[in-house]
């Protein structure tokens, strides 16, 4: 049986593709107010300027591409189970050719209803306008979990990461809960790699590799696979 490998990945991971992150230095929250954008509480009040700036996020997810990181990541497929949990709203993973990815914060390429966010449509690479109407009559809204709102993915998130033999951890920051957490979920001894080129708080059993996405998996496939 093969081992299983789950990678826990953020905004890092797409750097390499020219998608920015959020908290380094000249990262989105440096040039917009996150509560403005991305927190429930601003869609009554902000609206037209959360569904611009998700509609420029998809916009330019359509004009970036995978990497040799996310590529590696697809291939290890060959050797390991592997299961991808992502923060990363992007689908650059699944355009790298990973067959099992879990979106804790939703995805770019989806909409839903702003009553219902079960109720969800894939909109591909186009805008969502003021009026676009949901099934069910209410406005249309980004298919994104946002500050204040329940992930609900968490749940499958935790237990395939309970069930790994093996954990890489790349491109997050590990401020944001609950995603952060899921770290603890790990199996006590099994091997915990963080592949970040700043220094990221985790705790001691953790292997770090101090390097980008792209070169750090590079290294870590050599390692891994047989
Ligand atoms: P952050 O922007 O907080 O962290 C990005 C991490 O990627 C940092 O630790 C960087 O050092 C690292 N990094 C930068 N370039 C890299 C590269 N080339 N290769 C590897 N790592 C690199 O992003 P997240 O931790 O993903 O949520 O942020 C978590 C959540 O906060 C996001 O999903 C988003 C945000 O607010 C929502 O909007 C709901």
């Amino acid at each position: 049986m093969k081992k299983k490998i789950v990678v826990l990945s953020g905004a890092g991971m797409s750097a390499e593709s020219g998608i920015s992150t959020f908290r380094d230095a000249g990262g989105l929250w440096e040039n917009y107010d996150v509560m403005q954008v991305a927190h429930i509480d601003s869609w009554q009040t902000n609206r037209d300027l959360m569904l611009k700036f998700y509609n420029e996020r998809r916009k330019q997810l359509a004009s970036v591409e995978p990497h040799e990181g996310h590529k590696i990541i697809a291939e290890l497929e060959a050797d390991f189970e592997v299961v991808v949990v992502t923060q990363n709203v992007d689908n650059l993973h699944e355009r790298a050719g990973s067959s099992n990815v879990i979106h804790l914060h939703g995805e770019l390429t989806k909409a839903c209803s702003s009553k219902d966010k079960e109720c969800v449509v894939d909109i591909g690479y186009n805008e969502i306008h003021p009026g676009d109407q949901a099934a069910d009559g209410s406005q249309l809204r980004p298919f994104i979990v946002w500050f204040g709102e329940a992930v609900p993915e968490i749940e499958r998130a935790a237990f395939e990461v309970s069930q790994a033999d093996i954990l890489i951890i790349v491109g997050t920051s590990m401020q944001v809960y609950p995603a952060a957490g899921l770290i603890h979920y790990a199996r006590r001894g099994i091997p915990i790699y963080l592949i970040d080129p700043a220094e990221v708080n985790v705790p001691a059993r953790v292997e770090v590799i101090r390097k980008t996405a792209g070169a750090g998996l590079a290294l870590l496939k050599e390692k891994l696979v047989p």
